[in-house]
């Protein structure tokens, strides 16, 4: 627990804490921002999605302090998940980014990719896919052509930012 104490008391955890985590889950405050949830919380939700299940009224971090109030609902065959507030009645979007995903992180052939293109973030250059570590994938985002990156650099972008590194395309997920 003692991560928390170090954190921002509205989120509970700094973006750049959440950049190196394989996982994180947010909710949608407006449009425009989406949240990330304290690690307790984020890894209960990842946890319940793991085991696959529909709907969960969770009671870690965050969630601690608001017991039985909040459940959350995963729905797989749409990809759609929600947050629903059980005393207002209100709906928030709830979103994974995992590196492990990918519907965000799509895979792209090495063949695609021209020679002089580099990975903007580290600026290395791309390797052939059967050879890369899974890290090392090439991967575009769904709002974009053109623009690849390798996997573990742009997971961790997304992370901090909600948009395409090269373009500033939102990602609309
Ligand atoms: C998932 O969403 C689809 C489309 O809205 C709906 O038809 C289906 O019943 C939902 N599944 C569950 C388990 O809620
Ligand atoms: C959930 O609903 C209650 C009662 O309306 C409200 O006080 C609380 O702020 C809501 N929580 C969020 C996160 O919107
Ligand atoms: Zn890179
Ligand atoms: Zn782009």
């Amino acid at each position: 627990m003692k991560g928390i104490l170090l954190t921002c008391a509205m989120c509970f955890l700094t973006r750049t804490d959440a950049k190196d985590l394989p996982v994180q889950w947010e909710w949608r405050a407006n449009p425009d921002q989406w949240i990330p949830y304290d690690l307790a919380s984020s890894s209960e939700l990842e946890d319940s999605y793991q085991r696959r299940k529909t709907v969960i009224y969770p009671k870690q971090g965050y969630f601690a302090s608001t017991a039985d109030r909040y459940e959350v609902r995963f729905n797989y065959s749409t990809g759609r998940f929600q947050q629903h507030n059980l005393s207002s009645g209100g709906t928030r979007r709830v979103r994974r980014i995992g590196n492990d995903d990918n519907s965000i992180l799509q895979p792209v052939a090495i063949e695609q990719v021209s020679s002089e293109d580099s990975c903007i973030i580290c600026l290395d250059s791309f390797q052939d896919s059967n050879s890369a570590s899974i890290d090392q994938q090439v991967v575009k985002l769904p709002p974009c052509r053109g623009h690849y990156f390798h996997r573990s650099c742009v997971a961790a972008a997304i992370k901090l930012k909600d948009e395409c590194p090269m373009c500033k395309k939102k990602l609309d997920y």
